[in-house]
């Protein structure tokens, strides 16, 4: 088991590892606290969203999980990946750095790939992972990436972003559990990036076309079709008729 150790006050609990196979797999499965955050300098087998692969090489960027035991329905806890979504643009914000977000929960900077969020539940705990790319600065030729480094021209401290982050992302997901819904998705619409556009949502194998209308007040995707509204509540966006 690699070495952890605390890293920071602030009401958050820091952990931080130098390898691990997923900081959300570490979350889920071990005994932690809320309000418990889990980073590592990479992960072995890093996941992303729909099963795929989050590559996380090591010295470079962010991986950390942030363990919550939400008193919500169930049914409510999809919401809490926009309320994440929206401390982590706030902060890069307050950071300098102009992001946008893709429901339900890519942040991006000028159109490419800055950070993601996975969310996985087990009984009563909800783990929200995020990947931030900080300081890589070459991507697979396929990867739409970027990182804040690309996007700034310098290098960040990753031990002061993951504070913020975790601390911002922590304090959004706790105003959406207290009620505040609709002001987060209110600063939502200040860095979406999708509403009014045509978009395509994959879901499982099947895509839906249509016009991105709005946001419902639960964080579903309201699309037009044909003249028929659908309330999504998971799916991968690509902007324009056709996927990228
Ligand atoms: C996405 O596909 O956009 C979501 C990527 C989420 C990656 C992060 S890295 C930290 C945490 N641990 C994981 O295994 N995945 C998430």
């Amino acid at each position: 088991m690699p070495k952890a150790h605390a890293l920071f006050p602030q009401g958050l609990h820091f952990n931080w590892f130098s390898q691990l196979d997923s900081t959300n797999g570490e979350a889920l499965s071990g005994c932690w606290p809320e309000a418990t955050v889990i980073a590592s300098d990479c992960q072995k087998a890093g996941r992303g969203r729909l099963g795929r692969t989050w590559l996380s090489p090591p010295g470079q960027n962010l991986y950390f999980s942030l363990v919550l035991y939400p008193r919500l329905s169930r049914a409510h806890w999809g919401g809490l990946s926009l309320a994440a979504g929206v401390g982590a643009a706030r902060c890069l914000d307050q950071l300098g750095v102009a992001v946008n977000l893709k429901w339900p929960n890519d942040l991006l900077w000028q159109g490419r790939k800055l950070a993601g969020i996975l969310l996985e539940a087990r009984d009563d705990k909800l783990v929200v992972g995020m990947g931030l790319n900080v300081n890589q600065t070459r991507f697979p030729a396929q990867l739409p990436a970027t990182s804040l480094s690309l996007a700034t021209g310098k290098s960040w401290r990753r031990d002061y972003l993951l504070a913020l982050l975790a601390g911002e992302i922590f304090r959004f997901c706790s105003l959406w559990g207290q009620g505040q819904q609709q002001e987060i998705i209110t600063y939502w619409k200040e860095y979406d990036i999708i509403l009014g556009q045509e978009i395509s949502v994959l879901r499982g194998r099947e895509t839906l076309r249509g016009k991105a209308v709005n946001l419902s007040p639960g964080g579903g995707l309201i699309l037009e079709s044909q003249g028929v509204r659908h309330l999504l509540n998971s799916g991968e966006v690509s902007i324009g008729k056709c996927m990228e």
